[in-house]
């Protein structure tokens, strides 16, 4: 193929590869940051295909800058918030995403915020290396019991699922708030779809695992936070802006909830005013997809979605 191909950042080789096999010309962005909005119109100019991340704002203006040969951008990432899909319709440009590959490793980080903020691992392990330990105490760290307690997964897709199937170990009580039935979820754990406000009052730990849409945007705020248990965790391995950070923040000083664990954040990659102060928030830097085997998955997906469309065939994954 004499296609030309550009990449938005670097990604894993495997990726890059595949492109490379199959495509003439292909130019990486080669600093490790995010390219300005006026570099990335630059860069598409002429391209047969762009190699997007979920740290691109895609929309008309690049589009238009790409050009009408352009056919397809191949975001590599599960969520395409940063995408502007209407734009793409009207000009009949391909957009894809990496959905599947990614399931286990956002769920087990999501697994893993959970266990760090209700356990206190990360703040215990700062007091351990300050060396200020005066040895064991009983009042030490008290954090929440896991095991027989209540999840509530806000959104049961594919990741909400995987989430909450891992809990079988912990004998936890589901419940769940979805569009749809989870029969899955109703069939294997006994979880029970129930509102919003229901999850909210009931659970020691709240997931989300929603996709970011007008109807997501701060789905959880002051109101959301009031009504959950002053022990209750909330973990988002999902987007930032599902959160109202700033309610969060007043949220944890004030001990309405007891601890969050994140992975994204409203305005990466800043989180808001006074969150990273607080020693009942475990904060991670979007990293729940960021497995060896995972990444590689999603590059070559991402690449493969391309050659697919050069080569006049469907995508793997349209959106
Ligand atoms: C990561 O956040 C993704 O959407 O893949």
């Amino acid at each position: 193929m004499g296609a030309n191909v550009y990449i938005t950042k670097l990604i894993p080789t495997v990726g890059i590869e595949h492109l490379k096999k199959h495509c003439e010309t292909i130019e990486v962005n080669p600093d490790d940051r995010v390219l300005t909005p006026e570099e990335l119109i630059e860069k598409v100019r002429g391209r047969d295909a762009v190699l997007c991340l979920l740290t691109d704002a895609i929309n008309d203006k690049v589009y238009e800058a790409a050009g009408p040969q352009c056919k397809i951008f191949a975001n590599m990432a599960v969520g395409y918030n940063n995408i502007d899909l209407e734009a793409a319709k009207k000009r009949n440009m391909i957009t894809t995403n990496t959905p599947g590959v990614l399931d286990d490793a956002t769920a087990d980080m999501a697994w893993a915020l959970l266990f760090s903020a209700a356990r206190r691992v990360v703040e215990s392990d700062a007091h351990m290396r300050s060396g200020k330990w005066p040895g064991w105490g009983p009042l030490q760290f008290i954090g929440q019991d896991i095991t027989n307690r209540t999840l509530g997964i806000i959104g049961a897709g594919r990741i909400g699922t995987n989430f909450a199937l891992k809990s079988i170990g912990f004998n936890m009580k589901v419940l769940y708030t979805d569009v749809v039935r989870n029969e899955e979820l109703e069939t294997k754990l006994g979880a029970q779809k129930v509102s919003m406000d229901e999850l909210l009052k009931s659970s020691d730990f709240v997931s989300l695992h929603t996709p970011l849409l007008p109807e997501t945007t701060h789905l959880i705020g002051e109101k959301e936070l009031g009504l959950m248990k002053n022990s209750a965790v909330l973990i988002n391995s999902s987007r930032g802006p599902i959160i109202d950070e700033k309610a969060l923040v007043n949220a944890l000083q004030e001990r309405v909830i007891a601890a969050a664990g994140l992975d994204v954040y409203e305005l990466e990659p800043k989180a808001a005013e006074g969150l990273l102060e607080l020693e009942n928030v475990v904060a991670c830097p979007h990293i729940a997809s960021a497995t060896e085997e995972t990444r590689n998955n999603m590059a070559l997906i991402a690449a493969k979605n391309i050659t697919e469309v050069l080569a006049g065939r469907p995508p793997l994954n349209p959106i």
